[in-house]
């Protein structure tokens, strides 16, 4: 008998992940095949990661051929690529340096770091910064304790100082946490991993003054709906408003770990020692970002995400939930029973992926390049898998 991979990653991972019993092996666009040659349609991409779908050719060309020339030089130098990129996210967002990670997680690690030496710079050494219940901003200790949800920091006490979390779309509850010790407000324009909870109207406006009129940094963490995501660039851009701090990840290498911080003149405070990452923005993974890039604006991707997020929204309408929300190609259906894992399962074994987030809670995060083809399908998949 052979052992399989998954038997394989029993015995030789460690076991943080609950994985579903698939072992996938090559995708094409929105679908993605296992090893059996079965052809799953993707709605969860990677947990909002692949935004070009899987094997996109112009993302595998820019990779393969910057893996020819230069794989990785190190930030003792210079490299076309990562300016380049820095470049092109500055002109999409708002004046701003940009730093280059590897991940989300890091990416955070950076604004806080911005934030805890912006306050001893100008704010007399205030260095709280108040972030959401329920929000997620990564698994290393200063972002687990950043995040909002206990579960993830509380195994790992002691945790580092300096976080308060407030109820999200509170903003009395954040006006009443901000002491002189405040130095920054963090926070997702919709929170994602907690089940896509936006921003109430005016919310993130309203956050915005009050870090002006308290002279504090106002962070957003945009790892999940930036890159077109919500159906703009970036989803402050629905608010009008421009953070000081801004934080990327998972979408803007279309699959290859890359990470991004910016950071507006005002927060601009790294000087050469403060931070530093060996791979981040190297021009393997920048290489590929300028590639992801240059396809969502050549195609009019983030416009398309936009339209394909209001039809699976009607979709999402039909199964029956208790709650349907999100931003462009970023939803939830919250369901009143706990349906959410035994529905993920009728949709895996039907060809369909989606993410159970909890016991109620089912979150899409497609390709941003799905069809409208692809949604009638999903739809009428789900709308099955509701009946089971
Ligand atoms: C909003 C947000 N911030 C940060 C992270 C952490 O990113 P990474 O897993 O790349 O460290 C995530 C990941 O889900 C996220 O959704």
């Amino acid at each position: 008998m052979t052992t399989t991979t998954q038997e394989l990653a029993d015995r030789y991972l460690m076991h943080t992940a609950k994985r579903l019993p698939v072992t996938f092996v090559r995708g094409r666009g929105c679908l993605v095949y296992d090893e059996s040659g079965r052809e799953y349609l993707d709605l969860v991409a990677g947990i909002a990661v692949n935004v070009l779908g899987h094997a996109h050719p112009e993302v595998a060309a820019a990779v393969a051929s910057q893996a020819h020339a230069l794989i990785h030089a190190s930030n003792l130098y210079f490299t076309q690529q990562q300016v380049e990129l820095a470049q092109r996210l500055v002109d999409l967002s708002f004046p701003s340096r940009v730093f280059f990670a590897n991940s989300g997680a890091e990416a955070n690690e950076a604004a806080i770091k911005i934030a805890r030496k912006w306050g001893a710079r100008h704010k007399g050494g205030a260095f709280q910064i108040i972030t959401s219940i329920g929000s997620f901003h990564g698994r290393t200790i200063a972002t687990v304790t950043a995040g909002g949800q206990s579960k993830y920091s509380e195994p790992f006490q002691p945790l580092p100082d300096g976080f308060v979390h407030v109820p999200y779309n509170d903003l009395d509850a954040l006006k009443a946490a901000t002491t002189k010790q405040t130095v920054a407000v963090m926070l997702e324009p919709v929170m994602g991993e907690i089940g896509v909870i936006p921003a109430a109207p005016g919310y993130l406006e309203a956050v915005h003054k009050w870090c002006d009129e308290q002279d504090m940094l106002l962070i957003l963490d945009e790892v999940q709906t930036g890159i077109g995501r919500t159906g703009r660039w970036f989803a402050h851009q629905h608010a009008g408003i421009t953070p000081d701090v801004m934080t990327l990840a998972k979408g803007l290498g279309g699959g290859v770990p890359i990470g991004a911080c910016l950071a507006a003149p005002r927060a601009d405070v790294f000087e050469p020692g403060d931070h530093g990452s060996t791979f981040g923005g190297n021009p393997l993974a920048c290489a590929a970002a300028l590639a992801v890039l240059h396809v969502i604006e050549r195609d009019a991707l983030v416009g398309h995400a936009a339209e394909m997020g209001e039809m699976l929204d009607a979709a999402l309408r039909e199964l029956g939930g208790q709650d349907v929300r999100g931003l462009g190609l970023m939803r939830a259906v919250q369901f009143a029973e706990p349906t959410a894992k035994p529905f993920q399962q009728a949709c895996l074994e039907a060809g369909l992926l989606v993410n159970a987030v909890d016991d109620h809670t089912v979150r899409f995060v497609p390709p941003l390049i799905i069809s409208p083809a692809q949604i009638d399908q999903a739809h009428a998949t789900m709308k099955a898998a509701v009946a089971r």
